[in-house]
């Protein structure tokens, strides 16, 4: 999740940048940059690391840009935080980034995906590229399009390039102007009396105005001193209303939500979007050419082993359902702190996958560790570059959430589940266990996972609150689902559980009358997960037993499916997707249910008792 700020004023800006990043920098980075028009050329810093290194790269640059001492201090500018996905993180990789005569500068966040072909194509008309990144290419299309109209050429560029992104784009002949572009990544305008602001989030310049004014998808925006035109994709002028925002600092960061959790609730689709954008390149295939794992032993492995925690582990639960449905792969699941300890049997030809966000739980390090040891290779799936895992593991997928701060995983278990779908997807590839066919209609599926995702926040947000409302009391609730359903149900029985402190139990619904009935009473709210799937009809027998025993059943159910709503007290509905997708979508009702019902117990959600976001002792 890279931030991005820029500036056009009177004041020098160099300072007002990098004091804009440091409000983004909650959002996670690996290296930064800025770069200002100062003294008759582009001026520009980048370091790797954190924002100390970026000041202390321009502290050894020279002062306000290594130019001489009487040159006028720079009052146009960019600026970037990177969390790396094309290419490594160097310093050479760190936005901006420059076309071939370094007279436009760019920063982005997002990604391209048509990048690869983009780079092709530029190359063979002459131009020459000093970094691995997929952004890189935005400065040289403006470039190519580029004929004295810097609006004209942004636009041109815009047309040009696929996938999710922001970016905001420079050129020395123009010195003051800024014009930026969006399509679905954050991009807002700061105004102010003769300067104006563009970032990727409000809290980079809230310090300095709150004239707040929101560039919308397919938007292109032109910056100068006196104010912001924006138009749309063809260049139509549209008109826009200022907002006046009226958060503290405090809330600033939270990006106007109550707290974190909220906050990256809601950055789930995002997440997602950067899970999988680029590993969806076509119709019917999946790319996981960054993964560094052969394919001849993906298409050879005998068995795969997923080892994890917590939230993490119930991912990889997803995970196994999905793979072994698509690549028919027998998935050996266990929890990272018991498979340590039970001499496991590791062959040369299992995949151990350890899932850990944070990439530094112990449990799950040992366990990579000693599946290692045995000959097995280990794929790591982590959020967190250069975290221990990733210097654990023979290869890594990335899960691209951005940073999480609340304790509880939301954001980065939707991302996980994600990874391990286009795991699934990728080994059915190669193991020819699918029809292209049905493999096109789960990429077309996944693809529309991140506005499913909106949509079902938007939904079941106001439900789930009034649901939370009437059960805040509740002493106990309990959970059951079935196949995929299940995963969800722990899950969501975790979230109540670490936020709320009640106590929660979650089942496969199958095992109830094997004991867990006896907890059932009228004062018992009991979750189903009953989301459209083969095994829709044996839970909902199991919700007639629940019902029948007077127990209060709260359903979360694909939307349409009637037969639920008729048997359930309440139902949370999510949009249709593929079934085996559909536990991405169940969750996100369980997590605001969870939510709510510790705000109603007026409880820290941010910061549960007991809890660390990571667990790195034995
Ligand atoms: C629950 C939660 C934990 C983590 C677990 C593993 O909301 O966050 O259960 O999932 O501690 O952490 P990672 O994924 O960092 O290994």
């Amino acid at each position: 999740m890279c931030g991005i700020v820029g500036y056009v004023g009177d004041r020098p800006c160099r300072d007002l940048l990098i004091a804009g990043l440091e409000k983004l920098e909650y959002r996670g980075y690996d290296s930064a940059g800025v770069s200002v028009i100062s003294d008759g050329e582009i001026d520009s810093v980048r370091a790797v690391g954190n924002l100390a290194n970026l000041r202390e790269a321009i502290a050894q640059h020279g002062g306000d840009g290594g130019v001489a001492v009487a040159a006028p201090p720079a009052t146009i500018g960019v600026a970037h935080t990177r969390w790396a996905t094309h290419g490594r993180v160097t310093e050479e990789n760190a936005h901006p980034h420059g076309d071939c005569e370094d007279k436009i500068h760019i920063v982005l966040n997002g990604i391209v995906e048509n990048h690869a072909e983009l780079r092709k194509e530029l190359q063979a008309e002459g131009h020459e590229f000093s970094s691995e990144t997929d952004a890189e290419i935005v400065s040289h299309l403006i470039e190519r399009h580029y004929d004295g109209d810097l609006t004209t050429a942004v636009r041109a560029a815009f047309a040009e390039l696929r996938g999710h992104y922001a970016f905001v784009a420079m050129h020395l002949d123009h010195r003051d102007t800024l014009v930026a572009a969006r399509k679905e990544c954050p991009l807002v305008v700061g105004r102010a009396g003769e300067e104006n602001f563009v970032a990727s989030a409000i809290p980079a310049f809230l310090a300095e105005t709150r004239r707040v004014l929101t560039v919308e998808n397919d938007e292109v925006v032109t910056i100068t001193p006196d104010g912001a035109e924006i138009t749309d994709a063809d260049g139509n002028p549209v008109s826009r209303d200022e907002d006046e925002v009226t958060w503290d600092e405090d809330a600033a960061e939270k990006g106007g939500y109550p707290t974190f959790m909220k906050k990256e609730i809601h950055e789930q689709a995002d997440a997602v979007a950067e899970t999988i954008t680029d590993r969806l390149p076509g119709l019917d295939s999946v790319d996981l050419s960054g993964v560094e794992l052969d394919d001849d032993y993906l298409r050879t492995a005998e068995r795969i082993m997923i080892v994890a925690c917590g939230t993490s582990y119930h991912a990889g639960l997803v995970g196994r359902y999905a793979i072994e449905q698509w690549a028919r792969v027998p998935v050996g699941m266990d929890i990272a702190s018991e498979y340590r300890y039970r001499e496991p049997v590791n062959r040369p030809n299992d995949l151990v996958i350890g899932i850990t966000q944070s990439g530094e739980t112990a449990d799950t390090l040992a366990a990579m560790r000693l599946a290692r040891e045995g000959g097995s290779k280990v794929l790591a799936v982590t959020n967190i570059m250069g975290s221990q895992a990733t210097r654990d593991a023979d290869a890594v997928l990335y899960t691209r959430a951005g940073l999480e701060i609340g304790v509880a995983a939301t954001k980065t278990f939707v991302s996980q589940v994600a990874a391990m779908y286009l795991l699934g997807l990728r080994l059915a590839e190669l193991r020819g266990t699918m029809p292209r066919e049905r493999i096109a209609e789960l990429v077309a599926e996944i693809k529309s996972l991140p506005s499913k995702i909106d949509e079902t926040i938007a939904k079941t947000d106001k439900r789930a609150a009034a649901i939370a409302r009437g059960h805040a009391d509740r002493r106990f609730f309990l959970y059951l689902g079935r196949h995929i359903g299940l995963p969800i149900c722990l899950e969501g029985a975790l979230k109540l559980k670490e936020i709320s402190y009640i106590p929660a139990d979650a089942y496969a619904a199958g095992e109830m009358k094997h004991g867990p009935i006896a907890l059932l009473d009228e004062d018992t709210p009991v979750v189903c997960v009953a989301t459209d799937s083969p095994v829709l009809d044996k839970v909902l027998s199991n919700v007639e037993e629940v019902r029948a025993r007077g127990a209060d059943v709260i359903a979360v159910a694909t939307e349409g499916s009637d037969r639920v709503a008729e048997v359930a007290d309440q139902t949370l509905f999510v949009p249709r997707t593929d079934w085996m997708l559909q536990p991405i979508l169940a969750i996100l009702p369980l997590q605001l249910l969870a939510y709510y019902i510790a705000r109603e117990n007026g409880l820290n959600v941010d910061q549960p008792r007991n809890l660390a976001k990571t667990v790195t002792v034995e």
